[in-house]
């Protein structure tokens, strides 16, 4: 039976998709079937591992999939261990739909049951064909966030070192507690990941201590830095290119803490 983890934070520009992308690369590289799952309309993950425009998926996506409530037929194969249920931007009408049941379409697709179990449910069929199962998220508190989090056992928390990260914090710390509660999955944090941390900065210092002495059970002693050839994954992808091992070197780290901790649970 899969593993569900949730990777978010609700502030934009704080690593989400690129680490999501490079964490399904490195578990599906290591022999773990995965399945990556697009929970936001910006599409950006399904634009990392598919190297296509998101567009490509209208109608195939995972908010038609969610109306299914099956994601059987909705998957997209990217490598051998590697799938992704894609995402594009009519996945913003996600919410109109819960509640008035209008597809983005023009027709009617009437919704009962718990909102924030829509995910978890669609994605039922298909959890004993995967290892893992890592969700991308958007950045707002939005029905698409508390899908995720209610269809994850886990969630790594992304900490961007900034003022405004560090504020959003407590909230999403709220958000996982409210998924654990309503979901059925037992949501929990599985750790804080501090990323594109600017080397050069002692503010971005202070914020990585500061997280570490607020969650000193959670923060992984990874710290990921910023560096170019992380950037560019958005350019090059993950096929054989020049710089995809430099970028990959510091979430080697990352990747082992994590799976440790999963088979310490
Ligand atoms: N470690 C890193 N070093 C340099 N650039 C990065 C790094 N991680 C992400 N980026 C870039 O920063 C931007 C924001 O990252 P992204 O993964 O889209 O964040 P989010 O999904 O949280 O909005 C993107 O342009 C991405 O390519
Ligand atoms: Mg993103």
């Amino acid at each position: 039976m899969a593993i569900t983890i949730t990777m978010g934070i609700q502030k934009g520009g704080c690593g989400k998709s690129t680490t999501t992308g490079i964490l399904t690369h490195l578990l599906s590289r290591n022999g773990y079937r995965v399945l990556a799952v697009d929970m936001d309309s910006q599409g950006n993950l399904t634009e990392l591992l598919s190297e296509q425009p998101s567009n490509e998926c209208m109608g195939k996506s995972v908010l038609e999939a969610m109306q299914e409530d099956n994601v059987e037929g909705y998957i997209l194969n990217i490598t051998d261990h590697l799938d992704l249920l894609p995402a594009n931007n009519f996945l913003a009408t996600f919410p109109r739909w819960l509640y008035t049941g209008k597809t983005y379409k023009g027709d009617t697709i009437p919704f009962s049951g718990n909102p924030s179990s829509v995910l978890d449910h669609a994605l039922e069929s298909v959890r004993d064909r995967y290892d893992f199962i890592v969700i991308d998220t958007p950045p707002s508190l939005s029905e698409q966030t508390t899908n995720a989090l209610c269809a994850s056992e886990y969630v790594v928390v992304l900490f961007e070192c900034s003022n405004w990260c560090y504020s959003a914090i407590p909230n999403f710390m709220d958000s996982i507690h409210g998924a654990n509660e309503f979901g059925k999955r037992n949501t929990q944090a599985i750790g804080v990941l501090r990323t594109m941390n600017d080397v050069r900065r002692s503010d971005a210092k202070a914020f990585n201590e500061l997280i570490a002495e607020d969650y000193p059970d959670l923060v992984f002693d990874t710290v990921i830095t910023r560096k170019a050839h992380v950037g560019r994954l958005s350019l090059y992808g993950f096929n054989q290119n020049a710089e995809l091992r430099q970028a990959l070197g510091q979430y080697e780290g990352f990747y082992k803490e994590l799976i440790s901790r999963v088979e310490g649970k």
